[in-house]
């Protein structure tokens, strides 16, 4: 189990990916912002086995922080990461500068519109702008044949599975169920913040989306009888959203009457967590771990 290769310059990493796509090699790709967790390794290794050559990055994307938010504290682990990394068989990491992504005078933004307006869009303004444009840039620098993203962050899948088909980009796009804790928190790298105390408040997210899917399982159809139980049940500091929404617009729905998706974001202390599950079609795949 080597350390992967770390790559620190943008042309180098193109380089390096057009050299192992010249002897043939299928590259997976799984950018990440590091503080590298369960989740992340297991988007890894799927990786692995859909390419030949699997490529990291780590980058703690400045423009997809709001001006209060945790950008200066955000966890960081090159050590632990790389270590992670090379156990799931990760071949480059690359590991760019904010000034190497963002040089002076750069001033073209990639949005995707309707996508990116409801849910994290009206608390965190700009922030998709922001994932949108570096994982545009991340795939123009990696190039891979296929990217892996968690469905942790419901929202931000589906708005690169949009950017990707609109703006013609040659790149897979795979999504991946949440992993959790054995107890159903969704794993990130923001569940370090939290004090114990929060952290069994932190709890009640995944709890309260559960038990809306397991309603929606004996058949409740009504959006605010699924809602209105499953907002009792959080124990949070503030509620950013609650909400049912059609699993491939994200628009609100007023009965499940077709695939659709519960999607939390909530304060508990000063860390805000999000967490989804999908109702319906797809409603079985979803289930924690055992543990
Ligand atoms: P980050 O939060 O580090 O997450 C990197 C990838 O890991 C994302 O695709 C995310 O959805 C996935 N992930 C995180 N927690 C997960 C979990 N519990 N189960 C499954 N997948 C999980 O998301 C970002 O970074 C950034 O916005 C990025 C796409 C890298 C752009 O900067």
């Amino acid at each position: 189990m080597s350390e992967p290769e770390i790559i620190r310059d943008p042309a180098e990493m193109t380089a390096w990916s057009r050299a192992a796509r010249g002897r043939g090699a299928r590259i997976a790709f799984v950018p990440t912002m590091g503080a590298l967790h369960e989740g992340h390794v297991t988007l890894l290794r799927q990786a692995r086995r859909r390419g030949d050559k699997l490529a990291l990055s780590i980058f703690v994307n400045p423009t997809q922080f709001g001006p209060h938010e945790d950008l200066a504290r955000y966890p960081r682990d090159l050590p632990g990461d790389l270590h992670k990394a090379a156990a799931a068989g990760t071949d480059v990491a690359f590991v760019p500068e904010a000034a190497d992504m963002y040089p002076p005078g750069h001033q073209t933004v990639v949005e995707v519109r309707e996508l990116a307006r409801g849910l994290d869009g009206v608390f965190r303004p700009g922030h998709f702008a922001g994932v949108a444009t570096v994982v545009a840039k991340l795939f123009n620098i990696v190039a891979p044949d296929v990217a892996l993203f968690g469905e942790k962050d419901f929202q931000q899948l589906a708005i690169v599975r949009r950017m990707v088909a609109d703006l013609s980009m040659p790149i897979e796009i795979v999504g991946v169920p949440t992993v959790r804790e054995p107890d159903g928190l969704a794993m990130s790298s923001r569940n370090a913040y939290l004090s114990p105390a929060e952290r069994a408040r932190a709890l009640t997210l995944s709890r309260a989306l559960f038990a809306a899917r397991d309603r929606a399982a004996a058949g409740e159809r009504d959006a605010a009888a699924l809602l209105s139980p499953a907002r009792a049940a959080l124990d949070v500091d503030r509620l950013d959203y609650l909400e049912l929404c059609d699993a491939a617009t994200l628009a609100p729905m007023a009965s499940l009457d077709r695939p659709a998706v519960m999607l939390v974001a909530a304060f508990v202390g000063r860390t805000r967590l999000i967490d989804n599950v999908q109702l319906g079609a797809t409603d079985e795949i979803q289930r924690p771990p055992a543990p």
